[in-house]
């Protein structure tokens, strides 16, 4: 990593949220006195790192612009995509005239407001100087099972599996490459993944447990818990 090396942070929400059966997309839910957008870009901002943090929102979205952070400076807004790659790709682009292909890229899910500086700054310290990068993760406490229909056809080796969390931070170049080359492939469902199909091997970087993704109505009560806790 040279002096000029820039951080930055790409945010897909443009997402519909359908499993939380709400009126509106899950980022724009409230919880302790904000939407759970507004909680993860005010922690991402707090980090201090990123020259900017691109925002990936659906054009047709009418919530964003009534949210104080979308003025706010060091936000720049992006169009959604069809699926999160295409969100991802299209935030990548219009940082594209300020990046380089070696600035570091951290990509975080619109739907992880718990996430903490700490977590943000230890997954920098440990990737700045790989030549891959990685994501956080979580080792599985529970057992897991291979199921087919509603048999269960085998059991996974808990000591090799890892929950995959974000952010998950690539250098520019090869997150758009490795992007680009996966577009609709179905197999594609974080970045890591697209970079592993070019044949790397990005690390592992454990996280904390409370960076949950607010999925369920149930778990809105759960982030709420945590960002009090955290306080
Ligand atoms: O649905 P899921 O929780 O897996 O989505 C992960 C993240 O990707 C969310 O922050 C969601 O808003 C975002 N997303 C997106 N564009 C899509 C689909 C999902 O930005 N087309």
């Amino acid at each position: 990593m040279t002096d000029s090396t820039q951080f930055w942070s790409v945010v897909p929400a443009a997402g519909v949220g359908k499993r939380m059966q709400a009126d509106r997309p899950k980022q724009y839910l409230e919880v302790s006195g904000k939407t759970v957008l507004e909680h993860t870009l005010t922690r991402l901002l707090q980090a201090e790192v990123f020259t900017s943090v691109a925002v990936a929102i659906s054009t047709d979205d009418p919530f964003w612009p009534r949210l104080a952070v979308a003025g706010q400076a060091g936000i720049v807004r992006a169009a959604g995509g069809k699926e999160r790659a295409d969100s991802v790709l299209s935030a990548l682009g219009a940082i594209r005239a300020q990046a380089s292909d070696d600035d570091w890229v951290l990509v975080h899910d619109a739907a992880r407001p718990c996430i903490t500086v700490s977590d943000i700054a230890l997954l920098i310290d440990s990737l700045k100087n790989d030549a891959v990068g990685g994501i956080l993760a979580l080792s599985s406490h529970d057992t897991l099972k291979n199921v087919e229909g509603r048999n269960i056809v085998g059991t996974l080796d808990r000591a090799h599996i890892w929950r995959a969390l974000t952010p998950q931070m690539f250098r520019y170049g090869l997150l758009k490459q490795a992007l680009e080359q996966t577009q609709g492939n179905p197999a594609v469902t974080d970045e890591a993944s697209a970079v592993e199909l070019m044949g790397l091997q990005p690390k592992i970087v454990e996280g904390r447990p409370d960076n949950i993704k607010v999925t369920r109505p149930e778990d809105l009560a759960l982030a709420q818990f945590y960002l009090e806790q955290q306080q």
